[in-house]
């Protein structure tokens, strides 16, 4: 069988451009490992409290500046820790002013969990061994439902709460 010259270089060009593409996929997906993307800092799962944000006092949401919060949360099989009220009943639901920034922080003890207030821009994935963090601007009067969008167990259909972002 006879190639013809220009036919031995566009082939040997496809094979450089696989063995590139899949060098880069396999260093992206393996090499690197897996974590959340909005991942800031690593904790260990087993001592949350490392890390003061985590702090049984400091979970839930905490005025920190006019117009600004910071909402700290441990999602684990199968609830959200908001924090607790004054008579130390689990909080489960949260109000914030309209145009108001929040800065949501999460992790997991256990394993992979979503953090999503559905209808926001607060959608993160919450992986043991990684801080998530994320900074919103909320605008939009209105309730939004929190959900957990990663399967994680028997219970996962439990995991909820609402925040509502007032005028
Ligand atoms: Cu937690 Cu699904």
């Amino acid at each position: 069988m006879h190639l013809h010259k220009y036919e031995k270089y566009w082939l040997g060009l496809g094979i450089i451009g696989l063995i590139a593409f899949l060098l880069i996929l396999g260093f992206g997906a393996f090499y690197l490992g897996t974590h959340p993307q909005s991942h800031g800092e690593l904790i260990d799962p087993e001592n949350l409290e490392m890390n003061e944000a985590f702090h049984e006092e400091n979970l839930g949401l905490t005025k920190v500046d006019e117009g600004r919060y910071v909402l700290n949360v441990v999602a684990s099989a199968f609830n959200y820790n908001l924090g607790t009220d004054e008579s130390g009943a689990p909080i489960s639901h949260i109000e914030i002013p309209a145009g108001s920034k929040v800065l949501v922080q999460a992790t997991s003890p256990d394993v992979v969990h979503g953090l999503n207030f559905a209808g926001t821009n607060i959608n993160m994935m919450v992986e043991p061994g990684y801080v998530s963090a994320l900074e919103v601007q909320l605008d939009n009067p209105g309730e939004y439902t929190l959900v957990c969008n990663e399967y994680c167990g028997v219970g996962h259909h439990m995991m909820f709460g609402t925040m509502e972002v007032v005028e």
